[in-house]
This record gives structure tokens, sequence and C-alpha cells, in this order.
């Protein structure tokens, strides 16, 4: 059953478990233990942790067309849905049995759609060599670059699907979705108009990210000044193509000492602005690098990965939330740590400085194989000290904000779209506990339920 929802997108809150066989345009969660809402908008510094939970009074949450009307003790909301003149008989009623509900999960950095697999680098990886020398001798990204190449669209698309299919039953509801396995022309736009495509189809919701700078693919790579070369062609070739096509709502790019460096990166940024492309950045994931100051310098939406940054990158970073246009640190825990990496980001440092900390997976084929925020907020709890409720903001409305759907999306909130995951574990502190588990029982999208277990 939860594959051929996820499959068709799920079936509306519906009346399909009262038999009648009618559609109803309402859903009513009731039966909870507690609704954690993260009402209240983005969170930093020690509003980090401020999960706005609602626990007294049965609580509930009404949903009317997609979009939530209501959420507070039972009885208000009752009386919510008469006053706006609607019956409680065109409600579906769904039971949290007990369970924690929160706002649908947001994956902010992944790799959704790519070919190949990459395990004996990772054996290779552990005994001899790094991460960028991999890279160096033509392997890693490159190798899924080959792969993916060669790939077929039905190929890809088959298994992103499968990818997606585990997200959603790992509770998340949007995706972001980065090209860059392609690093040519045809292949990126080929693999933004897959992720295009996926979120027509949802029901996770993607947002497309074009990635052309991730690498310098094999054919520029010998070339004299291979890596400036690739640049200019990325700003004279892939970039207006990406723009035409308009799938593609952020440009992204590695900035790492032996990639791309921040001169390089701030040439393709400043050549996707013109064409109205928000940015987030792969920042000082290994090494300082400059990538998180020029995160700061030029307002990226995120800084993702910061293993790695310079007290300066952390400093200006933080100046970006006092002055009140914060560039989020969207860091990947789960990288670090199947890089076998004895480093995290320094999360807690962030929180002090006042930087607003968002989670997501990093799902690709080379550093992070996982589709599971949950399983992210445990490393990120167990490696980076984060509290699980700081970790809950973290894959919620922080990553709503770093995407840039902060006003629709990562909140219970009435008038914010019903993305909603009903856990079959009672507390916010169990969520990252069931180490590597699939605790979500029922996954709603746009007042949808998308996935039902048991
Ligand atoms: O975020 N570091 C750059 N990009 C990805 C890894 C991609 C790959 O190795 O295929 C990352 O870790
Ligand atoms: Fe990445």
């Amino acid at each position: 059953m939860r594959d051929e929802l996820a499959r068709t997108g799920g079936v509306a809150g519906d009346a399909g478990s009262t038999g009648s066989g009618a559609r109803r345009p309402g859903l009513l969660i009731e039966g909870a233990a507690s609704i954690a809402t993260l009402a209240g908008g983005l969170r930093r510094g020690s509003a980090q942790s401020e999960v706005a939970v609602i626990g007294d009074g049965d609580p509930a949450v009404a949903v009317w067309e997609g979009r939530i009307v209501a959420v507070g003790p039972a009885q208000d909301v009752h009386c919510q849905i008469v006053a706006a003149g609607h019956s409680l008989d065109d409600f579906h009623r769904v039971d949290a049995a007990g369970g924690l509900v929160t706002p649908g999960l947001i994956d902010a950095h992944t790799h959704l759609v790519f070919a190949g697999t990459r395990e004996a680098e990772w054996q290779l990886r552990s005994h001899e060599a790094g991460y960028l020398e991999v890279l160096a001798a033509g392997g890693g990204i490159l190798a899924t670059v080959a792969a993916t190449r060669a790939a077929s669209d039905a190929e890809l698309l088959a298994a992103a699907r499968r990818r997606l299919s585990e997200m959603l039953a790992n509770g998340t509801t949007t995706a972001e979705a980065k090209s860059g396995y392609g690093l040519e022309v045809a292949t990126e736009l080929r693999q933004l108009g897959l992720i295009g495509r996926l979120d027509l189809e949802g029901p996770i919701q993607l947002v497309a990210t074009y990635l052309g700078a991730h690498a310098v693919p094999a054919e520029y790579r010998d070339l004299p000044n291979g890596t400036d070369e690739y640049i200019a062609h990325i700003v004279r070739d892939q970039l207006p193509l990406v723009a035409q096509q308009g799938i593609a709502r952020f440009c992204d790019v590695f900035c790492e000492t032996g990639v791309f460096n921040p001169g390089q990166a701030a040439r393709v940024l400043s050549a996707a602005e013109h064409y109205g492309l928000k940015f987030r950045i792969h920042a000082d994931e290994l090494a300082p690098s400059g990538g998180a100051e020029l995160a700061a310098e030029l307002g990226c939406a995120s800084a993702d990965h910061l293993g790695a940054p310079s007290e300066a990158g952390i400093a200006a970073l933080a100046r970006t939330a006092e002055a009140g246009y914060p560039v989020v640190a969207t860091l990947l825990p789960a990288t670090s740590w199947f890089l076998g990496l004895h480093h995290f980001a320094p999360a807690r440092r962030f929180i002090e400085a006042g930087i607003p900390v968002a989670l997501a997976t990093d799902l690709n084929p080379g550093t992070s194989p996982t589709v599971s925020l949950p399983l992210v907020m445990s490393i990120a709890c167990v490696e980076m000290s984060l509290t699980p409720a700081e970790a809950l903001v973290a894959v919620t409305v922080n990553a709503a904000h770093s995407l840039g759907l902060g006003a629709d999306i990562g909140s219970i909130e009435t008038g914010k779209q019903a993305d909603l995951v009903l856990w079959d574990v009672p507390s916010i502190d169990q969520l990252p506990y069931w180490l590597g588990t699939r605790p979500a029982q029922t996954v709603i999208k746009r007042g949808r339920v998308v996935l039902e277990r048991g």
C-alpha cells in the first residue's frame, strides 16, 4: 500500500477507511500525544530549540483543501471548524494514536538524481585515499558523472523514485535536489528536467538547484587553465540554457580548496544572479576554503557543510544574522560520519553565534548514501551535541527558510500548506533516539494522506 500511495501521489483526505468512498475536503487529526507546531518563523541562538509544542487538551489539527485551518486543543478546533461554516462530517478523521505530530520534514540538500553506486571507493577511502584524492584521480564525483551521462531517463527516474519513496517513509515531504552529475549542457538540463518531472509527480515537493560547478569534468581537466575554462563554459553555455529551462531556483558551487576557489565560485554565482537564481553553496566541507566568507558576502540563502569553517567565516555568517539577512548554516553530519572524519561542523558554535542551523541528508552516492532525516538528526545529536528539539527545528522551519519557502511550509500554522507527519513515537526526544528506524506512521502532503503504515 505504501508504495502504491507514494507512486500515485496518494489519495485525498478521503473516506477510504470509513468505506463510503466519498472524497472529503477536510482532514482532522486527533489523538496525538503532542503537536510540535514549530510556529514562529526562522530560529537562531537560544530560539533554535523552540518547537512550540501543544500538549494539553487533546491537541488537534484541521485541514481544509490542503491548507491548515485550525490547530490547538480539539474542542477549540471543532469550534473553529463550525464557526467557519463547515460540518465535522466534511472531515476525514485521522487518529495519531498517541504519537507525536510534526510538520513534514524538509531535506534542504540532496543530490537526488544520479546513476550508479560507489561502495568500492568507500572501502578505498577508509584505507588509503582521501575524498579529494579520489576525485583528483578521476573517480569520486567524476565516476558518478560518467554513470549519469550514460544512464537513460527511465533509469534515472526509476532510481530517483525509489529514493523518494524511502524519503517519504522517513517523513520527508519537501526536498531540494541538485544537478551536478552532468557537467555538460545536455546532462545538466536532463537532470533538472527530471527533477521538475518528479516534482510534478509528487507527492514529495522538490526544489531544483543547478550545480554545474560541482567538479571540473574530464574534458577540461587536462587543459591549461582547465578550471577557469570550465567556469567560462558554465557562464557562457550552461547558465543561459538552465535559466531558459526555468526549473532551477538556486545555483550552487562546490567551493573547496582543490575544487573551485572563492573567486571562481563568485564568478558562477554572480552570473547566476543575472538570471534571477538564488544562491546556496557547498562551503568549507573539508578545510577552511573561504566558502563561509563568500556565502556571507554574496548573501547566499544557505551555506552547506561548514565542516571546517575559519573563525572569520563564522564571524561573517553571524554578522549576516545580526544584520537581518541570515545565511542559514545547513549542516550535513551524515557526510562527515560516512567519510570517517573526526571533526564535525561546529554546530554549537553556530548556535551560540546566533547563526540559524538547518540539517540535511546530502543524499548522494559518494559521501552520504542515506535518505533519512531522522538518522541525520541522530548523528547531529550524538556528534554535534544538538538537542532533539534543535535538530527538529533544523529539519523543519529553518530548512524551509533556507529554501525560501518559510511562508508556506515548515510549521503547523493556520494558512500554511498541510504537510504533516504522524510519528509512532510519543515525544521529540524519541525521534533521534530510535537509530536508523522509520518511525513515520502517516504522512500527509498538501492535505492528502500519502503514506500510511500498517
Ligand atoms: O556534498 N562535496 C561535494 N558534493 C557532494 C558529494 C558528491 C559526491 O561525492 O558524489 C557532497 O558531499
Ligand atoms: Fe552535497
